[in-house]
Protein backbone atom coordinates (compact mmCIF):
# COMPACT_ATOMS: atom_id res chain seq x y z
CA UNK A 1 0.00 0.00 0.00
CA UNK A 2 0.85 3.69 -0.94
CA UNK A 3 2.74 5.41 2.05
CA UNK A 4 1.42 9.20 2.31
CA UNK A 5 3.39 12.02 3.83
CA UNK A 6 3.64 11.28 7.37
CA UNK A 7 4.86 14.46 8.00
CA UNK A 8 1.26 15.99 7.54
CA UNK A 9 0.46 14.52 10.82
CA UNK A 10 2.45 17.17 12.47
CA UNK A 11 0.82 19.68 10.76
CA UNK A 12 -1.88 21.94 13.41
CA UNK A 13 -5.39 20.54 11.99
CA UNK A 14 -6.07 23.69 10.20
CA UNK A 15 -4.16 26.49 8.51
CA UNK A 16 -4.50 29.98 10.55
CA UNK A 17 -6.03 31.68 7.95
CA UNK A 18 -8.68 29.09 6.87
CA UNK A 19 -9.29 28.42 10.40
CA UNK A 20 -10.17 32.10 10.77
CA UNK A 21 -12.31 31.87 7.94
CA UNK A 22 -14.74 28.61 9.30
CA UNK A 23 -15.32 30.59 12.58
CA UNK A 24 -16.35 33.64 10.17
CA UNK A 25 -18.29 31.32 7.73
CA UNK A 26 -20.52 30.10 11.35
CA UNK A 27 -20.95 33.16 12.95
CA UNK A 28 -22.60 34.04 10.10
CA UNK A 29 -25.02 31.07 9.29
CA UNK A 30 -25.78 31.79 12.97
CA UNK A 31 -26.33 35.25 12.66
CA UNK A 32 -27.14 36.09 8.91
CA UNK A 33 -28.31 39.67 9.55
CA UNK A 34 -24.97 40.83 10.66
CA UNK A 35 -21.95 41.96 8.85
CA UNK A 36 -18.80 41.44 9.89
CA UNK A 37 -15.58 43.96 9.77
CA UNK A 38 -13.03 41.77 8.25
CA UNK A 39 -9.57 42.93 9.74
CA UNK A 40 -8.19 39.87 9.91
CA UNK A 41 -6.59 37.76 5.98
CA UNK A 42 -4.23 40.37 4.74
CA UNK A 43 -6.56 40.78 1.57
CA UNK A 44 -6.64 43.76 -0.38
CA UNK A 45 -10.22 45.87 -1.03
CA UNK A 46 -9.39 48.56 -3.42
CA UNK A 47 -9.09 47.16 -7.07
CA UNK A 48 -6.04 47.12 -9.32
CA UNK A 49 -4.62 50.63 -10.79
CA UNK A 50 -5.92 51.88 -14.14
CA UNK A 51 -2.08 51.44 -15.15
CA UNK A 52 -2.73 47.66 -14.76
CA UNK A 53 -5.81 47.78 -16.17
CA UNK A 54 -4.94 48.82 -19.53
CA UNK A 55 -2.17 46.46 -19.62
CA UNK A 56 -4.36 43.12 -18.92
CA UNK A 57 -6.45 44.31 -21.46
CA UNK A 58 -4.14 44.81 -24.47
CA UNK A 59 -2.39 41.77 -23.36
CA UNK A 60 -5.89 40.05 -23.15
CA UNK A 61 -6.44 41.91 -26.83
CA UNK A 62 -2.81 40.45 -28.19
CA UNK A 63 -3.70 36.75 -27.57
CA UNK A 64 -6.82 37.47 -29.73
CA UNK A 65 -4.21 37.94 -33.08
CA UNK A 66 -2.03 35.56 -34.52
CA UNK A 67 0.76 38.06 -35.05
CA UNK A 68 0.62 38.62 -31.06
CA UNK A 69 -0.49 35.31 -29.88
CA UNK A 70 1.40 33.92 -26.84
CA UNK A 71 1.70 30.56 -26.20
CA UNK A 72 3.75 28.91 -23.17
CA UNK A 73 6.06 31.83 -21.62
CA UNK A 74 9.08 31.37 -20.27
CA UNK A 75 9.86 29.63 -17.75
CA UNK A 76 11.75 32.09 -15.37
CA UNK A 77 9.24 34.86 -16.30
CA UNK A 78 9.17 36.86 -19.54
CA UNK A 79 11.79 39.24 -20.22
CA UNK A 80 10.11 42.53 -20.53
CA UNK A 81 9.34 41.85 -16.95
CA UNK A 82 12.61 40.39 -15.63
CA UNK A 83 13.93 43.64 -17.02
CA UNK A 84 11.44 45.95 -15.91
CA UNK A 85 11.78 44.77 -12.19
CA UNK A 86 16.03 44.29 -12.79
CA UNK A 87 15.61 48.35 -13.68
CA UNK A 88 13.46 48.93 -10.87
CA UNK A 89 16.21 47.77 -8.61
CA UNK A 90 18.52 49.13 -10.49
CA UNK A 91 17.08 53.01 -10.38
CA UNK A 92 17.02 52.62 -6.33
CA UNK A 93 21.18 51.65 -6.75
CA UNK A 94 20.66 48.13 -6.55
CA UNK A 95 22.89 46.34 -8.91
CA UNK A 96 20.74 43.37 -9.93
CA UNK A 97 21.12 41.71 -13.30
CA UNK A 98 17.93 40.51 -15.38
CA UNK A 99 18.91 36.86 -14.92
CA UNK A 100 18.67 37.20 -11.15
CA UNK A 101 14.82 37.43 -11.19
CA UNK A 102 12.72 35.09 -11.32
CA UNK A 103 8.95 35.59 -11.78
CA UNK A 104 6.69 33.44 -9.76
CA UNK A 105 2.50 33.27 -8.90
CA UNK A 106 3.04 35.12 -5.81
CA UNK A 107 5.47 35.06 -2.73
CA UNK A 108 3.43 32.31 -0.83
CA UNK A 109 3.74 29.72 -3.47
CA UNK A 110 7.18 30.22 -3.96
CA UNK A 111 8.23 30.23 -0.07
CA UNK A 112 7.03 26.91 -0.08
CA UNK A 113 8.59 25.82 -3.62
CA UNK A 114 11.71 27.62 -3.17
CA UNK A 115 12.41 24.77 -0.53
CA UNK A 116 13.08 22.30 -3.21
CA UNK A 117 16.34 23.99 -3.50
CA UNK A 118 17.80 22.68 0.07
CA UNK A 119 18.49 19.01 1.42
CA UNK A 120 16.20 17.88 3.98
CA UNK A 121 18.68 17.42 6.88
CA UNK A 122 19.07 21.72 6.56
CA UNK A 123 17.74 23.06 9.59
CA UNK A 124 14.78 26.01 9.20
CA UNK A 125 14.83 28.70 11.77
CA UNK A 126 11.14 30.68 11.71
CA UNK A 127 11.68 33.86 13.64
CA UNK A 128 8.66 34.01 15.33
CA UNK A 129 5.97 35.44 15.54
CA UNK A 130 5.63 34.26 11.84
CA UNK A 131 3.94 33.81 8.89
CA UNK A 132 2.49 30.32 9.25
CA UNK A 133 3.21 28.92 5.66
CA UNK A 134 7.02 28.93 6.84
CA UNK A 135 6.37 26.61 9.56
CA UNK A 136 3.87 24.18 7.81
CA UNK A 137 6.02 24.50 4.63
CA UNK A 138 8.93 23.00 6.59
CA UNK A 139 6.81 20.50 8.51
CA UNK A 140 5.61 18.73 5.52
CA UNK A 141 9.04 17.84 4.45
CA UNK A 142 9.66 16.80 8.16
CA UNK A 143 12.38 19.65 8.21
CA UNK A 144 14.26 20.60 11.60
CA UNK A 145 12.38 24.04 12.78
CA UNK A 146 14.37 26.22 14.86
CA UNK A 147 11.28 28.38 16.48
CA UNK A 148 13.21 31.33 17.30
CA UNK A 149 11.10 33.30 19.55
CA UNK A 150 11.25 37.25 19.40
CA UNK A 151 9.82 39.95 22.26
CA UNK A 152 8.61 43.26 22.65
CA UNK A 153 12.44 43.43 24.62
CA UNK A 154 13.68 43.35 21.13
CA UNK A 155 11.38 45.12 19.36
CA UNK A 156 10.50 41.92 17.84
CA UNK A 157 13.73 42.18 16.05
CA UNK A 158 16.09 39.62 17.46
CA UNK A 159 19.57 38.92 16.23
CA UNK A 160 21.55 35.21 15.91
CA UNK A 161 23.37 34.42 18.98
CA UNK A 162 26.92 33.29 18.95
CA UNK A 163 25.99 29.64 19.44
CA UNK A 164 23.04 29.25 17.07
CA UNK A 165 23.43 26.51 13.99
CA UNK A 166 20.54 27.21 11.27
CA UNK A 167 21.06 26.54 7.45
CA UNK A 168 17.90 28.05 6.23
CA UNK A 169 16.92 31.44 7.95
CA UNK A 170 13.79 32.92 7.34
CA UNK A 171 13.50 37.28 8.16
CA UNK A 172 10.47 39.11 7.54
CA UNK A 173 10.80 42.64 6.70
CA UNK A 174 8.34 44.32 7.30
CA UNK A 175 7.32 42.01 9.28
CA UNK A 176 4.02 40.39 9.35
CA UNK A 177 2.06 40.03 11.77
CA UNK A 178 4.35 42.88 13.94
CA UNK A 179 4.79 45.42 11.50
CA UNK A 180 8.67 45.68 12.95
CA UNK A 181 11.19 46.62 10.25
CA UNK A 182 15.16 45.36 10.38
CA UNK A 183 17.64 48.24 10.53
CA UNK A 184 20.34 47.99 8.11
CA UNK A 185 22.39 47.28 11.67
CA UNK A 186 20.78 44.33 12.82
CA UNK A 187 19.89 42.84 9.25
CA UNK A 188 23.76 42.90 8.47
CA UNK A 189 24.24 40.33 11.56
CA UNK A 190 22.11 37.98 10.28
CA UNK A 191 23.69 38.48 6.65
CA UNK A 192 27.35 38.10 8.66
CA UNK A 193 25.98 35.12 10.66
CA UNK A 194 24.92 33.75 6.91
CA UNK A 195 28.02 34.28 5.27
CA UNK A 196 30.14 32.75 7.80
CA UNK A 197 28.52 30.02 8.23
CA UNK A 198 27.05 28.89 5.09
CA UNK A 199 23.55 29.42 6.14
CA UNK A 200 20.86 30.99 3.45
CA UNK A 201 18.28 33.87 4.16
CA UNK A 202 15.19 33.66 2.61
CA UNK A 203 14.05 37.71 2.37
CA UNK A 204 10.69 38.11 2.67
CA UNK A 205 10.04 41.86 1.15
CA UNK A 206 6.57 41.09 0.59
CA UNK A 207 5.37 44.19 2.26
CA UNK A 208 8.65 46.72 1.24
CA UNK A 209 5.98 49.11 -0.74
CA UNK A 210 5.13 50.10 2.98
CA UNK A 211 8.31 51.22 4.15
CA UNK A 212 8.11 55.27 4.97
CA UNK A 213 11.52 55.92 7.06
CA UNK A 214 14.21 56.08 4.27
CA UNK A 215 17.24 54.95 6.32
CA UNK A 216 15.35 51.29 6.77
CA UNK A 217 16.66 48.80 4.03
CA UNK A 218 13.56 47.87 1.91
CA UNK A 219 15.55 44.84 -0.37
CA UNK A 220 18.19 42.82 1.92
CA UNK A 221 20.14 43.28 -1.36
CA UNK A 222 21.14 47.09 0.13
CA UNK A 223 23.34 45.55 2.14
CA UNK A 224 27.00 44.35 1.83
CA UNK A 225 27.41 40.60 2.01
CA UNK A 226 23.81 39.86 0.71
CA UNK A 227 24.65 38.57 -2.71
CA UNK A 228 26.62 35.30 -1.38
CA UNK A 229 23.97 34.77 1.24
CA UNK A 230 20.41 35.43 0.19
CA UNK A 231 17.90 35.00 -1.81
CA UNK A 232 14.55 37.67 -1.82
CA UNK A 233 11.46 36.80 -2.34
CA UNK A 234 9.01 39.50 -3.12
CA UNK A 235 4.93 40.13 -3.31
CA UNK A 236 3.04 42.31 -5.84
CA UNK A 237 -0.29 41.12 -3.45
CA UNK A 238 0.31 44.01 -1.27
CA UNK A 239 2.40 46.46 -3.31
CA UNK A 240 -0.34 46.43 -6.11
CA UNK A 241 -3.40 44.48 -5.05
CA UNK A 242 -2.31 41.34 -7.02
CA UNK A 243 -3.85 39.00 -4.55
CA UNK A 244 -6.22 37.45 -6.39
CA UNK A 245 -4.35 38.28 -9.42
CA UNK A 246 -1.49 36.76 -8.57
CA UNK A 247 2.11 37.43 -9.80
CA UNK A 248 5.44 38.45 -7.64
CA UNK A 249 9.25 38.13 -8.39
CA UNK A 250 12.58 35.99 -6.57
CA UNK A 251 15.99 37.34 -6.51
CA UNK A 252 18.38 35.09 -6.85
CA UNK A 253 22.23 36.52 -6.74
CA UNK A 254 24.89 34.82 -9.04
CA UNK A 255 27.04 34.61 -6.02
CA UNK A 256 24.97 32.74 -4.41
CA UNK A 257 26.65 29.33 -4.42
CA UNK A 258 26.71 26.18 -1.99
CA UNK A 259 28.64 22.75 -1.82
CA UNK A 260 29.97 24.26 -5.27
CA UNK A 261 26.08 24.49 -7.04
CA UNK A 262 24.84 27.96 -8.48
CA UNK A 263 21.11 28.15 -6.55
CA UNK A 264 20.54 30.41 -8.91
CA UNK A 265 21.77 27.84 -11.97
CA UNK A 266 19.41 25.28 -9.61
CA UNK A 267 16.55 27.40 -9.94
CA UNK A 268 16.17 27.72 -13.57
CA UNK A 269 16.55 24.17 -13.51
CA UNK A 270 13.76 23.67 -11.27
CA UNK A 271 11.37 25.89 -13.00
CA UNK A 272 11.97 24.73 -16.96
CA UNK A 273 10.88 21.34 -15.22
CA UNK A 274 8.15 22.11 -13.00
CA UNK A 275 6.03 25.56 -14.04
CA UNK A 276 5.48 26.42 -17.96
CA UNK A 277 5.79 30.33 -16.73
CA UNK A 278 3.28 32.85 -15.63
CA UNK A 279 0.41 33.52 -18.02
CA UNK A 280 1.63 36.24 -20.49
CA UNK A 281 -1.62 38.33 -19.75
CA UNK A 282 -0.78 38.76 -15.70
CA UNK A 283 3.08 39.03 -16.50
CA UNK A 284 2.00 42.14 -18.82
CA UNK A 285 -0.06 43.79 -16.18
CA UNK A 286 2.37 43.64 -13.96
CA UNK A 287 5.01 44.97 -16.50
CA UNK A 288 2.78 48.05 -15.90
CA UNK A 289 3.20 48.36 -11.99
CA UNK A 290 6.75 49.53 -12.92
CA UNK A 291 6.13 51.94 -15.24
CA UNK A 292 5.88 55.95 -14.26
CA UNK A 293 2.45 56.11 -13.95
CA UNK A 294 1.52 52.09 -12.35
CA UNK A 295 4.26 53.56 -9.81
CA UNK A 296 2.03 56.84 -9.14
CA UNK A 297 -1.04 54.91 -8.80
CA UNK A 298 -0.06 52.48 -6.56
CA UNK A 299 1.52 54.68 -4.02
CA UNK A 300 -2.43 56.08 -3.90
CA UNK A 301 -3.82 52.62 -3.08
CA UNK A 302 -0.97 52.07 -0.21
CA UNK A 303 -1.68 55.82 0.91
CA UNK A 304 -5.20 54.89 1.50
CA UNK A 305 -4.24 51.55 3.49
CA UNK A 306 -2.05 53.99 5.94
CA UNK A 307 -5.16 56.04 6.77
CA UNK A 308 -6.77 52.90 7.79
CA UNK A 309 -3.53 52.34 9.61
CA UNK A 310 -3.75 55.61 11.28
CA UNK A 311 -7.69 54.93 11.73
CA UNK A 312 -6.80 52.36 14.03
CA UNK A 313 -3.75 53.17 15.90
CA UNK A 314 -5.50 56.46 16.74
CA UNK A 315 -7.85 54.13 18.66
CA UNK A 316 -6.17 52.14 20.00
CA UNK A 317 -3.75 55.28 21.73
CA UNK A 318 -7.46 56.47 23.29
CA UNK A 319 -7.59 53.08 24.46
CA UNK A 320 -4.03 52.60 26.45
CA UNK A 321 -4.06 50.09 24.45
CA UNK A 322 0.26 48.52 23.81
CA UNK A 323 0.36 48.23 19.67
CA UNK A 324 3.50 48.80 17.24
CA UNK A 325 3.87 48.64 13.60
CA UNK A 326 0.85 49.91 11.40
CA UNK A 327 3.69 52.84 10.26
CA UNK A 328 6.37 50.79 8.01
CA UNK A 329 3.94 47.74 7.66
CA UNK A 330 0.43 47.33 6.97
CA UNK A 331 -0.45 45.56 10.32
CA UNK A 332 -1.15 46.46 13.75
CA UNK A 333 0.17 43.84 16.59
CA UNK A 334 -1.34 44.64 19.20
CA UNK A 335 -1.34 43.10 23.40
CA UNK A 336 -4.56 41.60 24.33
CA UNK A 337 -6.56 43.63 26.83
CA UNK A 338 -7.50 42.67 30.24
CA UNK A 339 -5.05 40.03 30.00
CA UNK A 340 -7.00 38.14 27.40
CA UNK A 341 -5.59 35.13 25.48
CA UNK A 342 -5.63 35.62 21.71
CA UNK A 343 -8.14 33.30 20.66
CA UNK A 344 -10.63 34.64 23.79
CA UNK A 345 -9.78 38.04 22.77
CA UNK A 346 -10.67 36.74 18.68
CA UNK A 347 -14.26 34.99 19.96
CA UNK A 348 -14.87 38.53 21.92
CA UNK A 349 -14.23 40.81 19.13
CA UNK A 350 -16.10 38.98 16.79
CA UNK A 351 -19.20 37.89 19.33
CA UNK A 352 -19.60 41.61 20.58
CA UNK A 353 -19.40 43.71 17.55
CA UNK A 354 -18.19 41.75 14.16
CA UNK A 355 -14.91 42.61 14.21
CA UNK A 356 -12.39 40.12 12.74
CA UNK A 357 -8.62 40.51 13.71
CA UNK A 358 -5.95 37.41 14.05
CA UNK A 359 -5.33 36.01 17.26
CA UNK A 360 -0.95 35.82 17.73
CA UNK A 361 -1.26 32.66 19.30
CA UNK A 362 -1.41 31.27 15.12
CA UNK A 363 1.89 33.21 14.42
CA UNK A 364 3.80 31.28 17.19
CA UNK A 365 3.37 30.23 20.79
CA UNK A 366 5.22 33.72 21.34
CA UNK A 367 2.38 35.15 19.67
CA UNK A 368 -0.38 34.26 22.59
CA UNK A 369 -1.20 37.66 24.27
CA UNK A 370 -1.27 39.09 21.01
CA UNK A 371 -3.47 40.40 18.31
CA UNK A 372 -3.04 41.64 14.32
CA UNK A 373 -5.16 43.88 12.73
CA UNK A 374 -4.69 44.17 8.92
CA UNK A 375 -5.08 46.97 7.47
CA UNK A 376 -6.22 46.20 4.29
CA UNK A 377 -10.26 46.72 4.55
CA UNK A 378 -12.16 49.32 2.85
CA UNK A 379 -11.78 52.52 4.73
CA UNK A 380 -15.59 52.59 5.62
CA UNK A 381 -15.32 49.13 7.43
CA UNK A 382 -11.69 50.16 8.88
CA UNK A 383 -13.86 53.51 10.60
CA UNK A 384 -17.26 51.66 11.77
CA UNK A 385 -14.70 48.81 13.35
CA UNK A 386 -12.43 51.89 15.16
CA UNK A 387 -15.54 53.21 16.73
CA UNK A 388 -16.76 50.00 17.78
CA UNK A 389 -13.67 48.92 19.43
CA UNK A 390 -13.69 51.60 21.11
CA UNK A 391 -17.03 51.80 22.02
CA UNK A 392 -16.34 47.93 23.39
CA UNK A 393 -13.26 48.78 25.11
CA UNK A 394 -13.57 52.29 26.77
CA UNK A 395 -13.65 52.02 30.95
C1 LIG B 1 -1.64 37.40 5.95
O1 LIG B 1 -2.75 37.82 6.26
O2 LIG B 1 -0.78 37.09 6.78
C2 LIG B 1 -1.33 37.28 4.50
O3 LIG B 1 -2.23 37.99 3.75
C3 LIG B 1 -1.45 35.92 4.04
C4 LIG B 1 -0.84 35.75 2.69
O4 LIG B 1 -0.26 36.65 2.12
O5 LIG B 1 -0.94 34.64 2.19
Amino acid sequence: MILPNLNYSNLKNSYLFFRIAQKNKEYLEKNPDKHLYRMGIGDVSLPLCDAVIKALHEAVEDQSKKETFHGYMDECGAMFLREAIGKHYRNRGINIDNCEVFISSGASDELGDILDLFDKSNSALVIEPAYPAYVDANTMVGRNIIHYASSSENGFLPVPTKDLKADIIYICSPNNPTGAVFDREKLQKWIDYANENGSVILFDAAYEAFIEQDDLPRSIFELDGARTCAIEICSLSKTAGFTGTRCGYTIIPRELVRHGMSLNQMWIRNRTTKTNGVSYIIQRGAAAIFTEEGQRQIKENIKIYKQNAKCLTDTLDKLGIWYCGGKNAPYIWLKCPKNMGSWEFFDYLLNEIQVVGTPGEGFGKCGEGYFRFSTFGSAEDTKIASERLYGLLKE
